[in-house]
């Protein structure tokens, strides 16, 4: 059976984490292909709210196995509070949660090195989450790193210390006032890598490709937004790994011509939290409500996330990059109560429009060129029918559906399980 994924289109934050759990209860496996806990993923059913960082967002369901998978970088520590929060919940993960031999870990001094990197930036940092992940896949394709599988044998520790002990002169190379105590980290470190050792290891590409021969379901779920991903985001303002459709091929171990669906998730508007251009950004009291009504603060770092209106030029770029089949918008309920809704769909860019994303995107190149529909004053958060979406909402949705030549499947109309509305 082919093996469906799911990512996000724009900065980020669009809403992955409750749509992949929307979804657990038509598949047998969930599967995490890149990223760390850099991301922040919410879930929200029976009145309580859950984050999740690198555990895949089927751990509440019963049957569904969780796998995280080689693509993936894990910080044994913030793992451990992850499974600490699942025990609280009484949720049994022994059974259903396996983690990838060949997944990477991130050390205490990559956390380090991430700070002491962007306190030497300056004003040109990347306002990355700070959680160790570009000096972890840096050591990854620097061919440096310690993975998952390594704990298993006799002798790792000695490669850990070999690793630590130049990272902290890289550290210093960078001359910032970074105060640490390794001592105390490590204690930390190696105590949560003994509860990770406790947990299933898998040889995670043949799981996955007996998994698929038997027909089971498998649903792989991406971190960040194609707009952060190493090659195709707005780099440098981007995170280190392929969050694009080609990274669950590479972090998984699937092979390119076994992917089925692919559902891209998308907001009504758009939002990033970090530094970096975003065209359609917002300094005005629109921008203000979308943020205060959409609770746009980050599910990992509390930032408060910067917000816009949708960017066709964008959303179309990241839809052809990762050949989307199906759509998904996200926080429609958000935009009530705007009397106009604004679309880019085109760039200003030099005096030229043009619709396809540019190499440089910087505010001195590119302004975005709008076209304007009404918007709608019910409140759409109790609604369940896509026969009671307002006549403007559904003029929006049609005009989305002709601009990029996809359908939209899914529309969220609030934070909890129960505010999805499917589209036939
Ligand atoms: P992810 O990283 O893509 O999983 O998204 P986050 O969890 O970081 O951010 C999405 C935020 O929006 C979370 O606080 C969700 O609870 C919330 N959310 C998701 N869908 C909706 C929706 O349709 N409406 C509203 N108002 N909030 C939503
Ligand atoms: P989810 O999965 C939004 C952003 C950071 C920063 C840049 C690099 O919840 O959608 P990094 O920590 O990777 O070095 O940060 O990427 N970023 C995210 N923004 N959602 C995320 O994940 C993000 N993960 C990283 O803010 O701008
Ligand atoms: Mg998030």
């Amino acid at each position: 059976m082919a093996v469906d994924l799911l990512l996000g289109l724009q900065w980020g934050d669009e809403g992955k984490g409750k749509i992949v759990d929307v979804l657990t209860s038509k598949y047998n496996i969930i599967a995490r292909f890149q990223g760390g806990p850099n991301a922040g993923h919410t879930l929200v059913f029976n009145g309580m709210t859950h984050v999740l960082h690198t555990i895949p967002s089927g751990i509440f369901h019963d049957d569904a196995i969780n796998l995280v998978g080689n693509g993936v970088v894990i910080d044994p520590v913030i793992f451990k509070r992850e499974l600490d929060k699942l025990d609280e919940q009484k949720v049994d993960y022994t059974s259903k949660l396996i983690i990838s031999r060949k997944a990477h870990l991130i050390l205490p001094t990559h956390r380090l090195l991430d700070a002491a990197s962007e306190t030497a930036k300056g004003k040109a940092k990347i306002g990355s989450t700070l959680k160790g992940i570009g000096p972890t896949y840096m050591d990854k394709t620097g061919r440096n790193g310690i993975r998952v599988g390594d704990v298993e044998l006799k002798g790792w520790k000695n490669r850990y210390r070999n690793l630590a002990n130049k990272h902290e002169a890289m550290i210093d190379f960078h001359n910032v006032d970074i105060q640490y105590d390794l001592d105390e980290l490590e204690i930390e470190f190696f105590e949560a890598v003994e509860l990770l050792k406790s947990l299933q290891f898998v040889d995670s590409e043949e799981y996955i490709f007996q998994a698929m021969k038997n027909n089971k379901s498998i649903l792989a779920e991406g971190a960040q937004g194609s707009l952060l991903d190493i090659d195709f985001g707005t780099y440098p303002f981007v995170t280190s790994s392929n969050t694009t459709a080609a990274g669950a091929c590479t972090g998984l171990g699937i092979a390119p011509n076994k992917i089925g669906d692919v559902f891209g998730i998308f907001k009504a508007y758009t939002t990033r939290v970090g530094s970096g251009p975003f065209p359609t950004e917002l300094f005005d009291k629109d921008g203000e409500t979308m943020g205060r009504v959409g609770h746009e603060f980050g599910a990992t770092t509390g930032r408060a996330r910067r917000c816009g209106w949708l960017d066709l030029v964008a959303l179309r770029y990241a839809c052809q990059i990762n050949g989307v089949t199906q759509l998904m918008m996200m926080k429609a309920d958000v935009l009530s109560g705007f009397k106009t809704i604004k679309v880019c769909t085109a760039y200003n860019y030099k005096g030229e429009s043009i619709s396809h994303l540019p190499f440089n995107i910087e505010k001195q190149n590119v302004s975005p060129i709008y076209t304007e529909m009404k918007g709608w004053a019910e409140d759409l958060t109790s609604m369940d029918q896509a026969s009671q979406l307002p006549q403007e909402l559904n003029a929006y949705i049609d005009f989305l559906e002709k601009e990029l030549d996809i359908p939209i499947t899914i529309v969220s109309v609030g934070p909890d399980r129960k505010q999805t509305i499917f589209r036939s």
